[in-house]
């Protein structure tokens, strides 16, 4: 089997979704779950553009061990410096450097003749192969730019020390037989000397169709993100990719990946319980849908030969089928624990056991039925460690049709309990005023989402928030669950306050050297 690599970039190009944006610890929990999935390379970021995504990439260096951990750089020398030093404790490691080779953003972005483009090109890949055995190079709009000057560079980027040489779609503009031609000249220019990879977009719905044809045509690399994540329209699914390789070996015959495809769909509702972005219920493979059949005929034939309506199995990408039971008020340690390994969650330290089983206990006395959806959100919330400096102690709220929407909150912070009231438009809107009068922090809610965990009228709300506490940093995210819709919205707020109180701690630590 020859093996085609998976880049997976969910935390570097993932995250300039709209809305996607990740704390640290969100960032190392999501590595070790790309880790358990089989990703050979997992891009951690960009070292160079916050001191959140240096931070994250060095943590995720120090846990992460089978898969390489690779840092974005610009062509230059501060910005490979950066990455370097940001893997400095990772195991494996890559530098991926980049510049952009069409006529287009060479003219107008860079302000740069294509001789300068490709002198700049060589000194970043041979300083950053100074610093780092594995040096990726990326022709920015490669789709786009000169497939005469794509090869010059190409040749000069390999011989100043280049492994692997990266030809992305940035503006998802090619077709699948455009993209598959230029990755079979670009193959016969450069051989053997360095892996070709494909990085396609989805600006016209045709990123994993354009991935396809880039393997066919010799690409060894597969940049994709879980969920399709991404700018814009997003990136090339991995778990499409993936599943198609894997359902078509018919067609890409002796052609493997290391994923264990059994870690799919952890993989994804962890990117979307992180980032409150769910994949559209259709989506292809993790969409709520992917494996359900609702039309009469279709049941009948599925009970008389599964194969008649189904060509891959919810179990082939971790998808457990409920066992039915139903955890409530009298189900002890044992049961919850049971359950738990039924849906997954097997590696659990005793803390966190103990946690979540105070946690469902608390839920039993206020719901008949714990379901599983209800666990795994309990499971979710629960490994999230940023420190709670402000914590909600109990919410008060009063609004009734005609009267005026107030909130009374107490928080504890440091063993002290600080009560308030405001008043607002709307419930949600004084429970935040409160909030910000009480810890003093002004916060702007740029993204608010609200959804059912699991069935009933008493299911557990879901809240996700995302808030802007300083215009020079970027929006934070915070997720609240509970019974109560507006006591998660509080709890999702202050999760919010205290991730950015983490980040500003991190800025004070790494402006005195710590
Ligand atoms: O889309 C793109 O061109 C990129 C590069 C930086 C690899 O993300
Ligand atoms: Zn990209």
């Amino acid at each position: 089997m020859e093996m085609i690599k998976i880049f997976d970039t969910t935390l570097r190009d993932g995250e300039q979704s709209p809305g996607a944006s990740m704390n640290t610890e969100e960032k190392v929990r999501l590595a070790l779950q790309l880790e358990k999935l089989g990703v050979d390379v997992i891009e951690a970021g960009f070292a160079a553009a916050s001191p959140g995504d240096f931070e994250a990439i060095s943590r995720i260096g120090e846990v992460v061990k089978n898969s390489t951990i690779c840092s974005l750089s610009r062509a230059l020398t501060k910005d490979i410096e950066i990455a370097a030093n940001a893997l400095r404790n990772a195991k494996h490691k890559r530098i991926h450097t980049f510049i952009a080779t069409s006529k287009i953003h060479m003219e107008y972005k860079l302000k740069m003749k294509e001789d300068e483009v490709l002198k700049r090109a060589c000194e970043a890949v041979k300083l950053a192969r100074s610093l780092c055995e594995d040096v990726e190079f990326s022709c920015e709009d490669a789709c786009r730019s000169d497939v005469g000057f794509l090869k010059e560079i190409a040749l000069a980027v390999i011989e100043a020390g280049a492994s692997t040489l990266n030809l992305p779609d940035t503006v998802g503009y090619r077709i699948p037989s455009e993209l598959g031609s230029l990755i079979k000249e670009m193959k016969e220019c450069v051989g053997d000397r360095a892996i070709l990879s494909v990085h396609c977009h989805n600006d016209l719905g045709l990123a994993v169709a354009n991935s396809l044809e880039g393997i066919k045509n010799g690409a060894r690399q597969l940049e994709c993100t879980i969920n399709g994540l991404g700018e814009r329209a997003g990136n090339t699914a991995l778990e499409e990719i993936v599943m198609i390789l894997k359902t078509r070996q018919d067609i890409f015959k002796g052609l493997d990946t290391r994923i264990n495809t059994k870690e799919i769909y952890a993989s994804s509702k962890l990117v979307s319980d992180i980032t409150g972005i769910r994949p559209q219920p259709n989506k292809a493979i993790v969409g709520k849908n992917a494996f359900s059949h609702e039309s009469g005929i279709h049941q009948d034939g599925m009970l008389k030969n599964r194969e008649t309506y189904e060509i891959m199995k919810a179990s082939d990408i971790g998808i457990i089928e409920s066992d039915g039971l139903v955890l409530g008020k009298h189900s002890g340690r044992a049961a919850f624990r049971d359950k738990l390994a039924s849906l997954g969650f097997v590696d659990i330290s005793q803390e966190a056991l103990d946690k979540a089983f105070a946690e469902f206990k608390i839920l039993c006395d206020k719901k008949k039925e714990v379901y599983d959806e209800d666990l795994r959100s309990i499971m979710s919330a629960e490994s999230i460690s940023i420190p709670q400096v402000f914590e909600l102690v109990s919410l008060q709220i009063g609004n009734c049709s005609n009267g005026v929407p107030h909130a009374a909150i107490c928080i504890q912070k440091d063993g002290d309990k600080c009560v308030d009231a405001a008043i607002g438009n709307g419930s949600v809107d004084a429970i935040l005023k409160t909030i910000d009068r009480i810890s003093g922090y002004n916060g702007v809610l740029k993204d608010y989402k609200v959804e059912a965990v699991s069935e009933g009228k008493d299911a557990l709300a879901r809240v996700v928030v995302k808030v802007e506490f300083d215009p020079n940093k970027p929006a934070l995210i915070g997720h609240g669950l509970h019974l109560d819709t507006m006591f998660a919205t509080a709890k999702a707020y202050l999760g919010a306050l205290n991730s950015y109180l983490a980040m500003k701690e991190l800025i004070k630590h790494k402006n005195m050297g710590v």
